[in-house]
C-alpha cells in the first residue's frame, strides 16, 4: 500500500527543464592547518543540506559555524568572518561578516559550487572559501573548504600501526542513491529518496571511507546492468558496476583504504535464484575490484601499515551469509548502529547508550541521521531528508567532536557536507592512541 503511494506520487511528479549551471572555482593555496589547543574557538565552514524550488535561494549555501567563542565575543569587534582568499595574507573586505551568538551558526546566501575532481589533480588545497574568527583587527582562528583525497595516507607515521577499528571513519548512509538537487524534479519522491549530494568519488575524494550499499537485481530495457543501487525497495539509475568503478579510479589514483559494504540486499534476492544473484555480484567485484580485497586472513584487525605494504586496500563487508562464507574476501556485514528514530534528541539519546559500547569487537558504523516514519514521508511533515539532515549535522559535528571521539568508530550520515564529520575524524585519529 504505502509502496503503492510512493509509486504512485512518483508518476504524477513531472520531471522537465535543465540542470542549474554552476562553475567551478578552484585556487592552490598553501595548506591551511588548524592546530587546535583546546582553548582556540573553532571555527568551519560547511554546506547546507537545505534547497529551495525558488529562483533567488537555491542550494549548496555555504554555512558558517564556530565553536567555544571568547569571553569578549559580545564585543562589537567580534565578527565571523568569510572570505574568498585566505585571510592569514589579507584579511580585508569579507564576503560575510557576522556577530558570534549563541547558535554557532550563520546560513550564508553564496552558493558553493559543485566541484569535478579529477584524478591526476587532487589535492587538499582550500577551495576557493576561508572563515576566520576575527577579534580586534586580529585573527584567531580560520579554517577553510577543502577536499582530504589523502588523509589516511598522510598520517601513516601516526597511524600505520592502528587497524580500521581503532579509527574514526567518516562515511556517508545510503552512500548510492545521490543526486544534485534539481528545482524541477523536486517531488516527494525524491524528497526522501536521496541522501547525498555527491557521487561517490566525490564522496571519496572531500574523505569519506565507509560506503553503505544498498542492493537489487532488476533487469531494464535501457540497460544490459541487472544490479542496482536501490533505496529500501525503489531502486535508482545508478549501477553497481558505477559505482565500483568510481571506487577503482579512486584507488588507482590515490593510496587509501576504503570500505565498502554491501548492507542490504533487496529486490530479487530472495528465492531460488538469489544465490546466482549473488554470485553475480561477487564476480563482478573481482573483476572490476580484485587486486584491492583485502583477503579474510588478514582478519579485520590488520594494521594499515599492513595493508599498504601489500596493497589490498578494499574492505568488503557483505551481508549474505551463505555468500561470504565461500569467499576468501568477504567480510561480516559492518555492524549498525541504527536508532531508527525521527528526533534529534531520541537520536542522541539513542547514540550516547551505543556509540561508547561497541569498541574493538567488529567494525561498526553509528548511523548518524534522521530516519523517518512511513506515514511522515507520505504526508512530508518533515519536508524531505534534506530538512532531516539540516537539523541534525550540526548536532552531529559537536557530538563525535566533544561527546563521543574517544570511542567512536565509523560515522554516517546523511548529506555529509553539512557536517564536519570528516575534519573532526582527521584530528581526533591524530590525537587518539592505541591501548
Ligand atoms: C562540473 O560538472 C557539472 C556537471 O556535469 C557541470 O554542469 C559543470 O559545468 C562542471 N563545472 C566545470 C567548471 O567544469
Ligand atoms: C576581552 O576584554 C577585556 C576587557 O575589556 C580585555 O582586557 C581583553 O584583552 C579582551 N580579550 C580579547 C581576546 O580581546
Ligand atoms: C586586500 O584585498 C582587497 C580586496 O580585494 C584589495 O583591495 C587590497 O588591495 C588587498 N590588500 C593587499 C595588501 O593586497
Ligand atoms: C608501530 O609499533 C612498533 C612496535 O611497537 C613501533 O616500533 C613502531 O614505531 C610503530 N609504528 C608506527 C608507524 O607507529
Ligand atoms: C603491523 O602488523 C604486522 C603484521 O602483524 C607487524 O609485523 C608490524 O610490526 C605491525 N606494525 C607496523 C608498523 O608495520
Ligand atoms: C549520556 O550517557 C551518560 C552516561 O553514560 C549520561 O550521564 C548522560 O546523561 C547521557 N546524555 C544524554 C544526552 O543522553
Amino acid at each position: 500500500m504505502i509502496v503503492l503511494i510512493i509509486s504512485l506520487l512518483r508518476l504524477l511528479s513531472l520531471a522537465f527543464g535543465h540542470p542549474i549551471e554552476s562553475r567551478i572555482w578552484k585556487r592552490d593555496i598553501e595548506s591551511h592547518e588548524t592546530e587546535d589547543d583546546g582553548t582556540k574557538p573553532l571555527v568551519y565552514l560547511t554546506i547546507s543540506s537545505l534547497a529551495s524550488q525558488s529562483k533567488n535561494e537555491e542550494d549548496r549555501m555555504l554555512e558558517l559555524n564556530w565553536d567555544r567563542t571568547t569571553p569578549n565575543a559580545t564585543d562589537e569587534d567580534a565578527r565571523i568572518n568569510l572570505f574568498d582568499r585566505d585571510p592569514l595574507e589579507n584579511a580585508s573586505e569579507p564576503l560575510v561578516s557576522v556577530r558570534p551568538r549563541a547558535s554557532g551558526y550563520f546560513r550564508t546566501s553564496i552558493r558553493f559550487p559543485e566541484q569535478n575532481f579529477t584524478s591526476n589533480s587532487l589535492s587538499d588545497a582550500c577551495l576557493h572559501f576561508w572563515i576566520a574568527y576575527v577579534q580586534n583587527g586580529e585573527i584567531l582562528s580560520s579554517n577553510c573548504l577543502r577536499a582530504r583525497p589523502n588523509w589516511m595516507y598522510q598520517a601513516r607515521s601516526v597511524i600505520g600501526n592502528f587497524s580500521l577499528m581503532d579509527l574514526m571513519i567518516p562515511g556517508t548512509h545510503n552512500t548510492g542513491t545521490y543526486s544534485a538537487f534539481d528545482r524541477f524534479d523536486d517531488t516527494i519522491f525524491n524528497r526522501y529518496l536521496i541522501t547525498q549530494e555527491e557521487n561517490v568519488w566525490n564522496q571519496l575524494v572531500y574523505g569519506i571511507r565507509y560506503l553503505d550499499l544498498r542492493v537489487a537485481y532488476h533487469t531494464t530495457s535501457k540497460s544490459p546492468e541487472r544490479l542496482w543501487i536501490t533505496h529500501s525497495s525503489f531502486v535508482t539509475d545508478i549501477s553497481v558496476k558505477a559505482v565500483m568503478r568510481q571506487v577503482k579510479v579512486f584507488l588507482d589514483s590515490t593510496n587509501e583504504i576504503v570500505i565498502m559494504d554491501f548492507h542490504r540486499f533487496v529486490n530479487g534476492f530472495k528465492g531460488r535464484r538469489a544465490a546466482r544473484r549473488h554470485q553475480e555480484l561477487v564476480t563482478l567485484l573481482e573483476e572490476e575490484l580484485g587486486n584491492y580485497l583485502i583477503p579474510v586472513s588478514f582478519t579485520s584487525w590488520a594494521n594499515l601499515s599492513t595493508l599498504w605494504d601489500t596493497g589490498k586496500r578494499l574492505y568488503v563487508g557483505y551481508a549474505d551469509e551463505s555468500t561470504r562464507r565461500q569467499s576468501s574476501s568477504l567480510f561480516p556485514a559492518i555492524k549498525h548502529l541504527w536508532g531508527d528514530v525521527d528526533a534529534v534528541n531520541a537520536l542522541k539519546s539513542y547514540l550516547n547508550q551505543t556509540v561508547c559500547r561497541q569498541r574493538n569487537r567488529r567494525l561498526t558504523s553509528a548511523m548518524a541521521q534522521l530516519t523517518p516514519t512511513t506515514a511522515g514521508a507520505i504526508f512530508n511533515t518533515y519536508g524531505g531528508l534534506r530538512n532531516m539532515a539540516d537539523h541534525v549535522n550540526r548536532e552531529v559535528t559537536r557530538w563525535f567532536r566533544d561527546e563521543w571521539s574517544h570511542c567512536a568508530n565509523i560515522v554516517a550520515t546523511d548529506f555529509f557536507l553539512g557536517n564536519n564529520i570528516i575534519e573532526v575524524s582527521i584530528e581526533t585519529n591524530k590525537r587518539r592512541q592505541l591501548e
